[in-house]
């Protein structure tokens, strides 16, 4: 398939949902540029985790648009979403790997729930994955042997086995010691770079946020309220924002 000549790879337009009174998304904005990585930061219970949700069809809106490389995906059925879920890797929050599984069938599985079922295409991939990952050859290892950190960096090859274009991960470091945390931060810039893939980080980690990233951007109140390079976000004049990042980068 050739690449649509989009800058874009996403763009969500006046999104609204409310779970009863709880008004999550405001007539939110967001644009996903090709090729950079993008962190999504804000308070717990903005509305994150629903966000990259939502722009996967894994959570229903009440309005607005999400274009997905120029595809309106709120129409009338549920191709688009499909698509885009054929497009885009995903880890999410708190994802735990299946601890009756070997970690070579945590990683296979994401690969035939796609549809692969040529054994040895499986085990290459896997197997490329784990490398990928660093950490080659612990195809037979069970869940209950790894570290914390080792389980996180398992799932993150099994969020990209599928060598998807896009990747949303949903607090990748989150529970994980400081080595931890910046080991999975390198992780997740050199797996953009090596798959050439556009990333959507959440994370509550400002530090990350702040040295890995191209652009970042702010969930508050059902709105982006502030996005922009490491850079324009530090200089930002909206107390919003200053308050947040401050509190944390300090
Ligand atoms: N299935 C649901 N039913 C009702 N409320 C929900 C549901 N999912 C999320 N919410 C609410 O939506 C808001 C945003 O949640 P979430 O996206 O998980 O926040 P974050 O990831 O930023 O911490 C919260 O107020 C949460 O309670
Ligand atoms: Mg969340």
């Amino acid at each position: 398939m050739t690449e649509p000549d989009t800058e874009h790879v996403v763009e969500v337009r006046g999104l609204r949902k409310s779970f009863g009174t709880n008004v999550v998304f405001d007539g939110l904005d967001l644009d996903v540029r090709r090729g950079e990585f993008m962190t999504l930061i804000g308070g717990s219970g903005s509305g994150k985790s629903l966000l990259l949700k939502s722009m996967l069809g894994l959570s229903p809106v009440d309005a607005g648009s999400i274009l997905f490389e120029g595809e309106e995906l709120l129409g009338d059925t549920d191709e688009g979403f499909r698509r885009a879920r054929e497009n885009v890797g995903m880890l999410f929050q708190a994802s735990a790997l299946f601890d009756s599984l070997d970690v070579y069938e945590n990683i296979a599985y994401a690969l035939r729930q796609r549809g692969e079922s040529d054994k040895a295409m499986i085990d290459a991939t896997v197997s490329d994955s784990l490398r990928l990952i660093g950490l080659p050859g612990i195809e037979r290892m069970w869940p209950a042997d790894l570290s914390g950190g080792m389980k996180k960096r398992v799932a993150l090859a099994r969020a990209v086995a599928v060598r998807p274009k896009v990747i949303f991960y949903d607090e990748p470091t989150e529970g994980l010691d400081p080595i931890n945390v910046t080991r999975v931060n390198r992780l997740l810039l050199g797996l953009s770079r090596t798959l050439d893939a556009t990333t959507v980080v959440v994370t509550h980690n400002m530090e990350s946020a702040f040295s890995i990233s191209d652009r970042v951007a702010m969930l508050f109140e059902g709105r982006i309220i502030g996005s922009g390079t490491p850079a324009e976000m530090r200089a930002v004049t909206d107390r919003r924002v200053r308050e947040f990042v401050d509190a944390v980068l300090d």
